[in-house]
């Protein structure tokens, strides 16, 4: 996969989309979305775990094979559905989140609207539409088109709602060699813009519980989770999971851009935790 245009200021650019024009997606588009889900490379996460991703076209909702598949009245005219398949572990999610959220970011510089989706659609009718092996779920959806750009007070009042503009300042999110010295913008130095994509990224019910930690020495930004208590156990997966593959992705993605070289590990980082809610995930390595 290739961006033409600069990743940084299409995740900037990016929110979610819930009303579609009724347009239909360009066949251009279409075969270009599909070579994408069909390449290999895309759907492979920075640890190798590989997940799957489906194209659904739709006409009032209906599939090609006569299945209506709904979203509870949030999303309107959706013109196809991309439908995320992956395992239900800790680090299949967060490595199919990645690339999903890549997926997200590629489309979005097509000017093709997304609304990443774990909670209001139906799950069972998109379970018909797909093969799923044993291991597999639907861990996520998002619905595509052209953004309708008339609809935008409809939006704008979900938006309110959802609380979507509500993005916490770095102070809540940041932290600097420990978890009690928040991370200042002026102190992050080169890192000041992939933290910040980092923020600005989408998050189940825009909880936005990625924590980061950087280093002392400025070798290393560790990724923690801070679990929203019982968020998404209904479901029988841990949503917010995927919100920690979509910081990583929004932070890499800044990073090659910015010609910042570094890699990810698990390292476990002996660190006093905020509270019992917060995980560590992930660590970026600077070569
Ligand atoms: C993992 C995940 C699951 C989501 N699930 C839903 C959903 O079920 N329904 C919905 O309308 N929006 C859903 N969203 C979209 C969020 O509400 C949205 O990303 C957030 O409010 C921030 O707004 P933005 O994407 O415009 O920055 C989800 C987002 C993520 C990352």
């Amino acid at each position: 996969m290739r961006f033409n245009k600069s990743p940084i200021e299409t995740m900037k650019k990016r929110q979610s989309i819930r009303n579609f024009d009724t347009q239909t997606i360009k066949d251009s588009h279409v075969k270009r979305i599909k070579e994408y889900i069909s390449n290999e490379e895309n759907l492979v996460g920075p640890f190798g775990s590989k997940g799957r991703i489906e194209f659904i076209q739709v006409t009032n909702n209906v599939s090609d094979k006569g299945i209506k598949l709904g979203t509870y009245g949030f999303i309107k005219n959706p013109q196809a559905y991309l439908t995320g398949v992956a395992q239900n572990g800790k680090y299949s999610l967060v490595e199919f989140a990645y690339t999903f959220q890549k997926l997200v970011v590629w489309l979005t510089e097509l000017e093709i609207g997304t609304c990443w989706m774990g909670g209001t659609f139906n799950r069972n009718s998109f379970e018909q539409e797909i093969q799923l092996a044993d291991e597999e779920f639907i861990p996520c959806i998002t619905p595509i088109g052209y953004p309708n750009q008339k609809q935008r007070v409809f939006d704008k009042a979900l938006r309110y709602v959802v609380k979507a503009d509500n993005k916490k300042p770095w102070d809540k999110l940041f932290y600097d060699s420990t978890f009690e010295v928040p991370l200042n913008q002026e102190n992050a130095g080169s890192l000041e813009i992939p933290i910040e994509m980092v923020r600005i990224g989408p998050s189940a019910s825009n909880k936005q519980p990625w924590r980061l930690l950087l280093t002392r020495d400025r070798k290393v930004c560790h990724f923690f989770i801070e679990h929203t208590p019982n968020y998404s156990s209904k479901l029988g997966y841990d949503m917010q999971l995927l919100d920690m593959g979509i910081a990583m992705c929004q932070f890499e993605l800044a990073c090659k851009e910015l010609d910042i070289k570094g890699d990810w590990s698990v390292t476990n980082p002996t660190l006093k935790l905020p509270n019992e809610h917060t995980e560590y995930i992930v660590s970026w390595n600077f070569l």
